[in-house]
C-alpha cells in the first residue's frame, strides 16, 4: 500500500472512531468499536484487538480474528515488552523477535502500541498480520493517535 493511500485511510477512519465513540466513555465500548473498525478497514489485519494490564497480567480484550492466547506470560513477547519498555514495538518478521509469542502460527508480522491513562499503560492495542513487514511508521503514529481517543 501507497504511504499516501494509508495516511489517508487512517485519517477517515480516526474521524470515523471519533464520531462512533464519543456515544459513551465505556472505555470497553470504545476498545470493541476501535478493533471492529479497523480490522475490516485494512486487508493486511489478520488479528485486531486489546490487551489489558490488570492486576499485573495481560489479559485479552476486544478483538477481532482468530481465538487468542487469554492470558500472556509475564515479561515475554512483543506486548510485554510494550509495557516494559513503555513505547510501540514494530515486528517486522515475528520469527525474530525473542519471545514472541505465537496465538496463531499464521502471524508473520505485527506493531503493538501502549494505551495510556493519565501517566499509566493500562492496555496494549496488537495487530497482526500474515505478511511479512506489514507495519511501518505510518501505522504506528496513526495508531496511537486512535487508541489515545479511548480515555479522552
Ligand atoms: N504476539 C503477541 C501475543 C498476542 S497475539 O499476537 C494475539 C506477543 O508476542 O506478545
Amino acid at each position: 500500500m501507497k504511504k499516501i493511500t494509508k495516511q489517508n485511510r487512517y485519517k477517515r477512519i480516526i474521524s470515523q472512531i471519533e464520531e462512533l465513540i464519543q456515544k459513551t466513555t465505556d472505555p470497553l465500548a470504545r476498545m470493541s468499536t476501535i478493533a471492529a473498525v479497523l480490522h475490516h478497514k485494512f486487508d493486511y489485519y489478520f488479528w485486531t484487538g486489546f490487551y489489558r494490564l490488570m492486576e499485573k497480567e495481560l489479559t485479552v480484550c476486544c478483538y477481532q480474528g482468530s481465538v487468542a492466547c487469554l492470558v500472556l506470560e509475564k515479561h515475554k513477547g512483543v506486548c510485554w515488552t510494550v509495557v516494559d519498555e513503555q513505547k510501540t514495538q514494530i515486528v517486522e518478521d515475528v520469527s525474530k523477535f525473542p519471545g514472541h509469542i505465537a496465538c496463531d502460527s499464521r502471524s508473520a508480522s505485527e506493531i503493538v502500541v501502549p494505551v495510556w491513562k493519565d501517566d499509566k499503560i493500562v492496555a496494549v492495542l496488537d495487530v497482526d498480520s500474515k505478511k511479512l513487514d506489514s507495519f511501518d511508521e505510518i501505522d504506528a503514529e496513526y495508531l496511537e493517535k486512535i487508541v489515545n481517543l479511548i480515555y479522552k
